[in-house]
């Protein structure tokens, strides 16, 4: 959710960019690359060359028809280089690159890894429920250098939790894969059997993972994606309507809008809401008939899914924004196993 501050006259857009940058660090013979020197060692050392055809799957022995490498850029990737390539084609990280077009520059680990298991430190940490799925596999090589790779050591993060760069409707990537539930056996599998990956390394894969079966996912974030930032398309001052244009929460059937007055945005003091502040759709586009006073307000989107309220964003802390307890149009919000 993009908070919007609005002055009546003269409207003001404020939009933030955060700028994150990570540097690549390399260590030489450490497994921070796909391969030290285009060679046996590392991953490639068991998954051979990435660029071999056909690769066979090392989880179910079957046959990909295809190299590591195609299937991962010219389908999931659209052709796009950069969410794994650094200036040079060589080496590969596992968790920096130069990013595809929004993605965070985080290679492998965007896919094979979550935000939620990092250390803080870069990706360090996202990539544990991978080398979990090695560990319980028989692969227990990773412990040497990751402390994580031990179930008795570290719990990955719920099978459910998205990677960071899953996602559905993103037109750079129509087929990027989008739930690690797989739930209809299309989300995450490319190749060889349905299967897609044991994400959080307990060799459950899917919705055979407890994890997934019975957890509705909650929503999440509206616009959090910014493929469609909140925005502002018409404004008629004289009809009293602001036309808005966003994108939906994932999981969201629907949303409402939470305003306040301007003066009270740092303490995120709402005011009451009004019917046409209700359930104002799935996603997309709302005519809002805003408040006529005060003159100059703050306004956010929240999405539901008709039992449980989503996020509102982050405030500048970054903690979660609190929610508008009480409205008309509350509906209690649950983050635990929210969708993004
Ligand atoms: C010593 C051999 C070995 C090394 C080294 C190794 N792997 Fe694996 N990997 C395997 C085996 C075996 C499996 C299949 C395990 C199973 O499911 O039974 C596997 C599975 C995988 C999977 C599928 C996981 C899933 O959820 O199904 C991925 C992805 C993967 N490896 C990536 C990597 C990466 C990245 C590296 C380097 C950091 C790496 N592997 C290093 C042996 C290895
Ligand atoms: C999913 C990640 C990924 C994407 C996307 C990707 N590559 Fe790669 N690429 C790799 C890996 C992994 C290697 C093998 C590195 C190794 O063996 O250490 C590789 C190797 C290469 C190499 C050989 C480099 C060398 O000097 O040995 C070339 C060339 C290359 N890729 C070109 C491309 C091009 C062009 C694209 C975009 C059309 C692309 N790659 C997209 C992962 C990727
Ligand atoms: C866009 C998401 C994405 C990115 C980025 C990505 N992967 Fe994958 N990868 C997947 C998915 C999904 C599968 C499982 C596909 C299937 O089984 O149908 C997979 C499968 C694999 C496998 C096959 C495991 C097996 O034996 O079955 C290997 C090895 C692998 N990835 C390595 C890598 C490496 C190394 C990188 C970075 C250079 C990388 N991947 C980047 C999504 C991704
Ligand atoms: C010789 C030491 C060493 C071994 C063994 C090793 N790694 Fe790493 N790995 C590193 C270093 C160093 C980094 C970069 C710092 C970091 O991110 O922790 C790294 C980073 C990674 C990353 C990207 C960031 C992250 O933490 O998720 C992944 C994924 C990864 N390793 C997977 C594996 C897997 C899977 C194995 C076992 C098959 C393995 N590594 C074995 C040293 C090693």
């Amino acid at each position: 959710m993009i908070e919007k501050r609005i002055q009546i006259r003269p409207i003001i857009h404020l939009s933030l960019l955060l700028v994150v940058l990570l540097t690549a660090c390399s260590l030489a013979l450490a497994y921070d690359q796909y391969s030290a020197a285009r060679d046996a060692t590392n991953c490639r050392a068991c998954h051979g060359d990435f660029r071999a055809s056909p690769y066979v799957s090392l989880k179910d022995g079957l046959s990909w028809g295809d190299d590591l490498h195609d299937v991962h850029r010219n389908i999931m990737l659209t052709s796009e280089c950069d969410t794994c390539h650094s200036s040079g084609r060589f080496p590969v990280f596992l968790g920096s690159s130069n990013g595809g077009f929004g993605l965070p520059a985080i290679s492998c680990v965007g896919c094979h890894g979550r935000a939620a298991d990092g250390t803080g430190t870069g990706a360090e940490g996202y990539g544990a429920g991978l080398r979990q799925h090695h560990y319980v596999t028989g692969t227990t090589g990773c412990i040497t250098c990751h402390a994580d790779s031990d179930p008795a050591a570290y719990t990955p993060v719920s099978e459910a939790i998205l990677p960071p760069y899953y996602r559905t409707g993103d037109p750079n990537y129509p087929d990027m894969p989008s739930d690690p539930c797989n739930p209809n056996l299309t989300e995450e599998h490319y190749r060889a059997s349905t299967l897609g990956l044991d994400n959080d390394g307990d060799n459950a894969y899917d919705m055979a993972d407890p994890d997934c079966s019975g957890v509705a996912a909650t929503p999440g974030e509206s616009s959090a994606l910014a493929l469609q930032p909140l925005i502002v398309t018409a404004f008629d001052p004289t009809g009293g309507t602001m036309s808005l244009s966003y994108e939906a929460g994932c999981s969201s059937t629907d949303h409402n809008l939470e305003w306040g007055a301007l003066g009270s945005v740092s303490t995120y003091g709402y005011n009451a809401q009004t019917a046409n502040e209700c359930g104002i759709g799935a996603g997309g586009t709302y005519v809002w008939s805003y408040p006529a006073t005060p003159g100059d307000i703050f306004f956010l989107i929240v999405g539901n899914d008709g039992s449980a309220e989503g996020s509102l964003g982050l405030n500048s802390t970054p903690a979660e924004r609190p929610e508008n307890t009480g409205g008309i149009c509350d509906i209690a919000q649950s983050l635990g196993d929210r969708c993004d």
